[in-house]
Formats: structure tokens, C-alpha cells, sequence
């Protein structure tokens, strides 16, 4: 039987606009099986990133709750839900969020150093996909990302 990893009870947002109260989410219920690939779908305004922030603890649900592999993530500490982040969620946003002040290499490296993967996980990404991308963009992956166009700065990111 699948293992139901992420699911919601209740869950509700409500967000104030000008003193009106819009309710984007109302009383939702999502269930996330384990090894599922799932997609969320809806107009644009429907929801769909304010769940995204919910169920990932980016941002806190106005009422109900969110549990991940049994554990009620809703009552985290901002602490512990930064934790929680690192370990079990992956993003890609419609806008990068790359750090200027780091190389890109760095950048995409980050997450995998605070989660403590070891140098030889990294050296093989460097040495394996990232240096085929690295050579594809002539190089320019182990420098800043400002001055790379948006195909080049996105590459490494999916690898
Ligand atoms: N931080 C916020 N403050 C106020 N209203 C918000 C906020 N975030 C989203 N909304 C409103 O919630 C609704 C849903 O937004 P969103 O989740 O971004 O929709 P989608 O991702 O489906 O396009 C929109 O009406 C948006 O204006
Ligand atoms: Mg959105």
C-alpha cells in the first residue's frame, strides 16, 4: 500500500487585501502519496503557489493542518520548518533567487553543503553533469550569475 508522505486537514488561507478578507483556501484536503508524481492545475489566482508555500512550511496556513511523513509540520518553529525545507523540499521558482554575491557553481552547491553532502557527492556532480554544462556555456558556470543569460544561469539548476 502507498505511503501517504504529505497530506492537509482542513487546511485554510486567508489573506487581507485592503481590509477585505479573500479566503484563496478553504477547508482543503490534499493527499500525496510517496513515489506519486503530482500536479496541481488551476487558472491563474486560483491558489496554486499559496498552497505551494503552505505545504512546503514557506509560509504558515491561517486554519488547519499539514502533516508530512507523520509529522504535524503546521506547529513547527520557523526554525525547525527551515530544517524541514532543507531536507525534503526541492523548488524551482518562476524566478531564480540566485545569490549575486556567490558563483553559480556555489549556488547550486549551497543546499547540498548545508545538508551536509560529503565532497565526494559534489565532485562528481562538478566532474559529471556540471562539467558538461559548465563546458557547454563555454566556462562561464564557475563564475557570477549576473553575467550569464537566463539559459545559462538555469542549466546547472536542473541538473
Ligand atoms: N501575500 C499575499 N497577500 C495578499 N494576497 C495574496 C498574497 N499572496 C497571494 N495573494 C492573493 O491570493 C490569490 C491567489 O494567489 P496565488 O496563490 O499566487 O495564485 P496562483 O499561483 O494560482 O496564480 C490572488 O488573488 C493573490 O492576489
Ligand atoms: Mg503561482
Amino acid at each position: 500500500m502507498k505511503n501517504r508522505i504529505l497530506y492537509t486537514d482542513k487546511l485554510c488561507k486567508t489573506f487581507s487585501n485592503g481590509g477585505v478578507q479573500q479566503h484563496i483556501l478553504k477547508n482543503l484536503d490534499v493527499e500525496i502519496y510517496e513515489g506519486d508524481f503530482t500536479v496541481i492545475m488551476g487558472s491563474s489566482g486560483a491558489g496554486k503557489s499559496t498552497l505551494m508555500y503552505s505545504l512546503s512550511g514557506m509560509d504558515k496556513p491561517t486554519l488547519g493542518k499539514i502533516y508530512f511523513s507523520g509529522e504535524e509540520i503546521s506547529k513547527y518553529s520557523e526554525d525547525k520548518l527551515a530544517i524541514f525545507r532543507r531536507k525534503n523540499c526541492g523548488f524551482v521558482f518562476q524566478q531564480l533567487y540566485l545569490l549575486d554575491k556567490m558563483s553559480l557553481l556555489d549556488n547550486v552547491l549551497t543546499s547540498g553543503l548545508l545538508v551536509n553532502k560529503n565532497k565526494k557527492d559534489n565532485s562528481c556532480f562538478i566532474n559529471g553533469p556540471f562539467c558538461s554544462v559548465n563546458d557547454s556555456c563555454g566556462g562561464k558556470c564557475k563564475g557570477w550569475p549576473h553575467g550569464l543569460t537566463w539559459k545559462s544561469q538555469t542549466q546547472p539548476l536542473y541538473i
